[in-house]
């Protein structure tokens, strides 16, 4: 077996499910899961029909490169999302089967393994982030949530992943962090990899999330040299289990990493294609998604706050709540007395400088309808009552 394997770390919801091993919970109130950052409305009927009218299209092998319809709708849609002046559809723009595949095989295709090998991540974060860097063979170099980028040593990285908005926080970076970490990239000569499959989750209309291509574009970094942005539908059009994504970015990058991607086989169905051409053409379908988000939190956040430290995020759908007792002994005690589930923030984070900045909070998804969102708040709400 490959050693590598060995060094993987068990996954948030794997302990989740260990925590809540022999808990038994209350049987009076009815189960409110807000653990899973899974979207749960329902997949557009534009996305729905297109997939359906093209089912012709699983008698033939995809290319990995995807139909040029397909990479040409993205990169409409980044150019408009992003104001980018260009964005070539040939060079910068690859369709990935979500955006989790693409982040793990990247590291993969990019990191030279070797002592000194080092993949920074941001800290609460993802995790498959560490995984790719660990089974790449490169050591995770974590940034904890807050710190400023002097603060860890730069030497030996190779790649950084960013997440922005970030899972679990809900930050979204704004253009000077994106000028000192381009400036870091340039000096230290690492690549970057920008999560954003959260972008088109937000509360403010007039003001969507700073990309990373529109952050380098506003720079002058118009070849977007050393950065490559993951963006997703599962979020945006409430279809994860189509996977479908893309990634954008560096033409010198993308040309080897698109080489990776025909040997690890990670060609896009052409009927997925064709209803991620008809999501990525329409904006209606995820202004609605908005709206049930920004209900969702307009209704959920001063309930929340009335006992507990939380804000709204600028973007994403998650409340990242901060507990007052341990954030594992805060969940069970939820799940035991209150039938709520939620995921302890230090399972979401490293030990690193320190501390482990994801203890005593917890993360709350509200993808669940709007009714049981509110409900899990106030049994929340309850509960700290109690401490
Ligand atoms: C931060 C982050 N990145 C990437 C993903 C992967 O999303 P997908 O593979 O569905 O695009 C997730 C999924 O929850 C996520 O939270």
């Amino acid at each position: 077996m490959n050693p590598r394997l060995g060094k993987l770390q068990t996954y948030p919801f794997e302990r989740l499910r260990e925590l809540l091993a022999g808990v038994a919970p209350n049987p009076a109130l009815r189960p409110i899961d807000l653990s899973i950052g899974e979207p749960k409305h329902p997949t557009p009927a534009l996305v729905r029909d297109a997939l359906a009218a093209s089912l012709d299209g699983l008698s033939v092998y995809p290319r990995t490169a995807g139909l040029p319809e397909l990479r040409q709708a993205i990169a409409a849609w980044a150019r408009r999302r992003y104001a980018l002046g260009a964005l070539d559809a040939e060079t910068q723009v690859i369709p990935v089967n979500g955006s989790r595949e693409a982040l793990f095989s990247f590291a993969q295709a990019i990191v030279s393994p070797g002592e000194q090998a080092r993949v920074v991540c941001p800290n609460p974060f993802y995790q498959i982030y560490e995984g790719a860097a660990l089974l790449a063979g490169a050591a995770p170099a974590f940034l904890n949530d807050g710190m400023p980028f002097d603060a860890i040593d730069w030497t030996g990285v190779q790649l950084a992943y960013a997440c922005s908005p970030g899972n679990p926080t809900g930050r979204v970076m704004p253009l000077e962090q994106w000028r000192e970490l381009f400036a870091l990239a340039d000096r230290h000569g690492f690549v970057i990899a920008s999560d954003e499959c959260y972008s088109e989750i937000y509360c403010d209309e007039a003001n969507p999330p700073l990309g990373a291509l529109e952050a380098a574009w506003r720079l002058g970094r118009r070849d977007f040299r050393g950065l490559v942005v993951f963006s997703s539908l599962s979020k945006r059009s409430n279809a994860p289990g189509m996977r479908s994504g893309f990634v954008a970015g560096d033409a010198e990058l993308l040309k080897p990493y698109l080489l990776y991607r025909t040997y690890h086989g990670s060609a896009m169905s052409h009927a997925v294609q064709r209803a991620s051409i008809a999501a990525w053409n329409d904006e209606a379908h995820v202004r609605e998604n908005r709206r049930l988000y920004a209900a969702k939190f307009a209704a959920v956040l001063p309930l929340v706050q009335e006992r507990l430290k939380t804000e709204r995020p600028a973007g994403g759908f998650y409340l990242w709540v901060r507990t007052p007792i341990d954030d594992a002994e805060f969940a069970r005690a939820l799940q035991r007395d209150y039938n709520v589930l939620v995921l302890p923030g230090s399972y979401l984070a490293r030990e690193a400088h320190g501390g482990n900045p994801g203890r005593n909070h917890v993360r709350v998804a509200l993808v669940a309808p709007l009714g049981d969102c509110v409900e899990a708040a106030q049994r929340m709400t309850q509960f700290a009552r109690t401490l």
